[in-house]
């Protein structure tokens, strides 16, 4: 058909993100789409073009050696970094910043904003003075504390423009909560290439990197930066409720990042972001899992472009959420719970999961005031939020020191 109306290529373009499955997030995996271009291929005789979340550069190359399609019409990983092709030219695959599939540019664009990425702080800023990469015009002796996102970020750009970064991170890898973040079902690991992607840069722009060292005044001191970057990130608190301390309420990073042990019932306090991906994770792990949530909705934190696929796995892994609904005390066998109109009711439970509230670490910044001279806080130390506002503040003031 496509010969008859004289066109010199077919593009396929796969469902959308919207249909009953999502097409293009990080939960399709690489060659997911693949067998689409091939049956395409061998269907008409002018070339395919196809490209939807077949992001590899190298599987790309074998594909099109191998006659599966005649072009590879890929669109968000030169989104995440423009200069992939360069570096696939120059074998310096390494250092590709991942695309992580969470369609902050399309969100963005819906709201008739110009579309910026998550993993990319320049997208959308290409051509603004403020936004470029210079060097350093006083090259400094800068400490970054906390090697999650936004301090990765800050650090690698920093050491590129010249100046002398030490990053430290009290625990003993890279990532902060990319860690915890990577066990979301689906397509999660991403964020373990993407810290990977800053552990290249890192050595590549001679950043030393202290691990298991918790920054504290008196270490500053030595050090003797010229600039410090608090990047510390935020953590869940204890929330004061009876029964808090309890022995079977754990954090939720501790069942995400160090595989804290759990029992078969689980009732996670919390249905933002971080407990929609505890309970899944757990749920589809095969526990039997209830949700407390206090607001009307669940992923009030989530893009509304990503939202969706949350709602369709708490429904598939029979994730029991209870919304508009108040934790009143944590007993020996469960949560006791108000619902909407007053009625208590006991949800049985073998571990408690606390994924609320999130609170900013924050302190270092009272603390290094009278330590070193210029001190700037990023990511989610200011207000917990998201991995693009701790990169792109991370850029920021990569740039600007
Ligand atoms: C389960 C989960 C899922 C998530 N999913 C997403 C998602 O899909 N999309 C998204 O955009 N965001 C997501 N997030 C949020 C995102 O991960 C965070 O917003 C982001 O990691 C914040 O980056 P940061 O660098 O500011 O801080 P963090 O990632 O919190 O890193 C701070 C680091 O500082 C270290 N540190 C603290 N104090 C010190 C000290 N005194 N000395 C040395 N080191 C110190 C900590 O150990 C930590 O490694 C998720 C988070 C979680 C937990
Ligand atoms: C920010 C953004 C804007 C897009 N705009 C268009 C568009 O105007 N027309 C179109 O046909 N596809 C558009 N697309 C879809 C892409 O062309 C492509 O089909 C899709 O992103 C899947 O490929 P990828 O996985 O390589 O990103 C857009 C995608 C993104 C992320
Ligand atoms: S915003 Fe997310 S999905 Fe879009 S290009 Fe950047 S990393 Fe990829």
């Amino acid at each position: 058909m496509a010969e008859q109306a004289g066109a010199d290529c077919i593009s396929i373009v796969v469902g959308w993100h919207e249909s009953t499955r999502g097409a293009l997030g990080r939960d399709v995996h690489d060659d997911q789409w693949l067998p689409l271009a091939e049956n395409a291929s061998r269907a008409v005789k002018i070339p395919v073009a196809f490209g939807p979340r077949f992001c590899d550069p190298v599987k790309a190359e074998e594909a099109l050696a191998r006659g599966a399609f005649g072009l590879w019409e890929v669109c968000r990983p030169f989104l995440a970094d423009p200069e992939l092709l360069h570096k696939v030219a120059r074998d310096r695959l390494e250092e590709i910043r991942p695309c992580v599939g969470g369609l902050l540019c399309l969100s963005r664009m819906f709201r008739n904003l110009p579309y910026i990425c998550a993993v990319n702080p320049r997208l959308g800023h290409e051509v603004e003075p403020e936004y470029e990469l210079r060097p350093a015009r006083i090259p400094k002796k800068v400490l970054v504390i906390g090697g999650g996102p936004g301090g990765l970020e800050c650090a690698f750009i920093a050491a590129q423009r010249g100046h002398s970064v030490v990053l430290c991170e009290k625990s003993e890898r890279l990532g902060g909560q990319l860690l915890p973040a990577s066990r979301e079902i689906g397509g999660g690991r991403i964020f373990v290439d993407l810290a990977r992607y800053y552990e290249t840069m890192l050595r590549k722009w001679n950043v030393e990197v202290r691990l298991g060292t918790e920054v504290t005044p008196q270490l500053c001191a030595q050090i003797a930066p010229d600039v410090s970057v608090v990047a510390t990130g935020s953590e869940i608190e204890h929330f004061p409720i009876p029964g808090i301390h309890r022995n079977h309420v754990v954090i939720a990073h501790d069942i995400l990042e160090e595989g804290a042990p759990c029992g078969d019932r689980v009732v996670v306090l919390g249905g933002e972001r971080i407990g929609l991906v505890a309970a899944e994770y757990l749920a589809s792990r095969g526990k039997q899992v209830t949700l407390v949530e206090l607001g009307k909705r669940l992923g009030e934190d989530v893009i509304a472009t990503f939202k969706w696929r949350h709602t369709a796995w708490v429904r598939e892994l029979q994730i029991q959420a209870l919304l508009n609904t108040r934790a009143k005390e944590i007993t020996e066998e469960g949560v006791v719970v108000e619902e909407e109109g007053g009625a208590e009711r006991l949800v049985p439970a073998d571990t408690v999961i606390l994924a609320i509230p999130r609170k900013a670490r924050q302190q270092l910044l009272t603390d290094l005031e009278f330590v070193c001279d210029e001190l700037y806080m990023i990511g989610d130390a200011v207000k917990p939020r998201s991995m693009h506002n701790a990169i792109r503040e991370g850029y920021l003031i990569g740039i600007r020191i």
